[in-house]
């Protein structure tokens, strides 16, 4: 990939430039409880997008080039404006728009780009991209913006010109990464702890549904916004409340009946998905991956149907899981309706469950499942 990137530069632009690398991210637990300040659980993976980038030698114009969708793309740092919904364009002028914003000076640059992060698998391509490209125009024009900045700024990025209001989680994670060890998020305080991750006797597989979220971001903007919607009631209730997180469930069971009966469903699964995060961490800090696994199963059912964000394909991959001896526990990850499920697999029975559930799969749904190995990884880093 690094080699196709460089000679692509070379041969379009040519002249000096950076390389960047910007991981995807896998989320062992705690799912849409980020945009709740609640707590997360995940860790950057080997997939990932690399970047060359370098000045155009102009104050404002600008050039993109994606090698996966096979398409250029020019504009002037002046003229910034967000392309039609799912346009790739959006991470990148997002994450330029959103630095000038915050008061630093960009001036044109070009920048060629490609990846492996399954695109909808819910593996956060999205995040490695506006990652990747704040990481690039920050070492490319000296902005000295912290990581944590980075961070903020990409999620703006994806607020303002994708229009999904997703939480913090994605960013930080390709941002933070490091090899070997699931990082420990509150998103309350945005402080945390890299988690080891060595599972001995067990492993971690994705497999890709290869449904894509068509539903996702307006499903997920209208999640944050029932959320909210518990949070006021609550909040007539109990003092101090401002987001699901400081929320007990003592304190729901009281405001409840207030709620509408959704409303009710989705703050349910919430604040105990935040529970389930402590919960796994401890299972798998003492290494007892049953527990563990028995806590994803328990997370698929709740939001399959408390947070209604899975779909049939992933609940019957996920089932399917969950009703082997050799899966200590499956469930979907990601934003959802669609992508991929995480399954926790003893070792040696890795390639039998992914061929099993491969032919159940396309007997049901006549589609074929795709696996995805996970190796852990450091988050975004320059190249050279
Ligand atoms: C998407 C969002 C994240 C998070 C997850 C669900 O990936 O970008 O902020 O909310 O969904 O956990």
């Amino acid at each position: 990939m690094t080699e196709k990137i460089k000679n692509k530069y070379k041969e379009f632009f040519g002249g000096e430039y950076l390389l960047v690398r910007a991981p995807g991210r896998i989320n062992l637990i705690g799912e849409h409880t980020d945009y709740n300040e609640g707590f997360v659980f995940p860790a950057a993976v080997g997939q990932e997008i690399q970047f060359a980038i370098g000045k155009s030698g102009d104050e404002d114009s600008c050039t993109l080039v994606s090698l996966d969708y096979d398409e250029t793309f020019s504009f002037n740092l002046s003229e910034l404006k967000p392309e039609p919904p799912d346009s790739w364009q959006n991470y990148i002028l997002g994450v330029a728009a959103e630095i000038i914003k915050s008061g630093r000076k960009l001036q044109g640059f070009n920048l060629v780009f490609s990846g492996n992060i399954p695109l909808g698998s819910g593996m956060s391509s999205s995040a490695a991209l506006e990652c990747g490209t704040c990481f690039s125009l920050n070492e490319l024009f000296e902005l000295e913006i912290s990581k944590l900045e980075m961070v903020k700024l990409s999620q703006m990025a994806e607020h303002n010109y994708a229009g999904v209001k997703c939480g913090i989680m994605d960013q930080f994670a390709s941002m933070f990464g490091s090899k070997n060890h699931a990082l420990r998020l509150d998103c309350k305080d945005l402080s945390y702890d890299y988690f080891p991750l060595n599972l001995e006797t067990h492993t971690l597989v994705l497999c890709n549904s290869n449904v894509s979220h068509s539903l996702a971001s307006s499903q997920y903007n209208i999640r944050r916004q029932q959320c909210e919607e518990g949070v006021k009631v609550l909040n007539q209730h109990f003092s101090g409340i401002n987001s699901l997180r400081d929320a007990s469930l003592e304190q729901f069971n009281v405001a409840k009946r207030d709620m509408s009966e959704v409303v009710q469903r989705r703050c349910k699964y919430v604040i105990e998905e935040n529970i389930r995060v402590a919960e796994f961490a401890k299972a798998l800090g003492a290494n007892n991956l049953i527990a563990a696994g028995s806590i994803l199963k328990k997370a698929q059912v709740a939001m399959r149907d408390e947070y209604e964000i899975t779909c049939p394909e992933i609940d019957f991959m996920a089932d399917f899981a969950n009703s082997r001896d050799d899966i200590a526990g499956a469930r979907m990850m990601g934003g959802g309706f669609g992508g991929c499920t995480l399954n926790l697999v003893i070792m040696e029975h890795v390639e039998g469950f992914i061929s099993d559930l491969n032919v159940a799969y396309q007997e049901k749904f006549d589609k074929e499942i795709t696996p995805i190995r996970i190796d852990v990884a450091n988050g975004v880093s320059l190249i050279s």
